[in-house]
């Protein structure tokens, strides 16, 4: 798996009981029972192919998102397939949606338009160059995307909402004996957004069996899905060089608006997923790092 650029799929720590990928920090057995890494010390599996060299002087900060926030965007961007010119709409703007517009207008020179309805968020975006939808305000968003793209959709999409994205935690969604189609619908945008022969590219989490998912509106409109757990390491060396870039193309200075100590983490999560206080990315750090 890794020689297809796939460690999420790796065969060495792959859990088979479960019909389940690789094994993953801080997830449950079935995904092979690993500690979280949001801890003062950290026992690494598999760590010379886990741990990376960070350049010398590294701020800590920006090394967080190398780890997961900036190669998931980067994964989805690539899934994205973007020629030049392209536009892709970004559904969510949370940490995840942020960095995908901006690694998909820094790397690939696209257009970017960006759907969210926390007012910080999508702010966020604005200023980082996103036309941005407001889907409190707007009856019909994929709609709104078809108008601003000539009445054919966007060339792609970046599904990064997932299930648990309004305020819902992953086990009550899982907890549910079927999945509401409520919670799906930014797929079900995704699909009507994007233009005949489009890609979406879904980073969002989906689990469990969709019921009436619109299968025959991808086959109609022959679009090409692409989707997956991220390959951190896969993309490792092409975030950092983003990330610790001295003139910091991704402005990484404007989305980690949260830096504190870890003994008030759980209190943080809670507000995090209620989207309170304007936070858009929290990064934890030792007691004696926390302003
Ligand atoms: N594929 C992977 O390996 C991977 C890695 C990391 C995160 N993820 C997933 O990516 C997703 C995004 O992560 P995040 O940390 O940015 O989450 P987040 O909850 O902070 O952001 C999601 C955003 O989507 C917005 N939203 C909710 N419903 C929407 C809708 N219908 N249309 C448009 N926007 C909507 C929310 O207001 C929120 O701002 C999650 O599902 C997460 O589990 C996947």
């Amino acid at each position: 798996m890794c020689t297809h650029g796939l460690p999420s799929q790796c065969e060495t720590t792959q859990n088979t009981a479960f019909h389940r990928g690789a094994s993953l920090h801080g997830y449950t057995e079935i995904y092979g029972d690993v500690a979280g890494c949001q801890a003062e010390l950290v026992h690494v599996p598999f760590a010379d192919a886990n741990l990376h060299p960070l350049p010398d002087g590294a701020d800590p900060v920006r090394a967080v998102l190398t780890t997961d926030v900036l190669p998931t965007a980067w994964q989805g961007v690539v899934c994205a397939e973007l020629e030049p010119g392209a536009t892709v709409a970004v559904f969510g703007l949370g940490p995840i949606g942020q960095a995908a517009a901006r690694i998909a207008a820094v790397t690939a020179g696209a257009r970017v338009i960006g759907v969210d309805h926390v007012s910080e968020r999508l702010a966020m975006a604005a200023r980082h160059g996103v036309e941005t939808i407001d889907r409190g305000r707007t009856s019909d968003v994929p709609g709104a995307i078809v108008e601003r793209t000539d009445g054919r959709g966007a060339d792609a999409v970046i599904d990064c909402v997932g299930m648990e994205a309004d305020g819902s935690s992953i086990d009550s969604v899982l907890q549910a004996t079927r999945v509401q189609p409520s919670r799906v619908i930014a797929l079900r945008h995704a699909i009507d957004a994007v233009r005949r022969g489009g890609t979406l590219s879904v980073l969002g989490l989906y689990a469990g069996p969709i019921h009436g998912f619109p299968f025959e509106q991808v086959f109609d409109k022959s679009l090409t899905i692409r989707t997956g757990q991220v390959n951190v390491a896969r993309w490792f060396d092409d975030v950092a060089g983003l990330a610790f870039a001295p003139d910091d193309p991704l402005a990484l200075d404007d989305l980690v608006t949260h830096v504190v100590p870890m003994r008030v983490a759980p209190a943080a999560y809670q507000r995090f997923q209620r989207k309170r206080d304007g936070i858009v990315k929290l990064v934890f750090v030792p007691e004696e790092q926390a302003a």
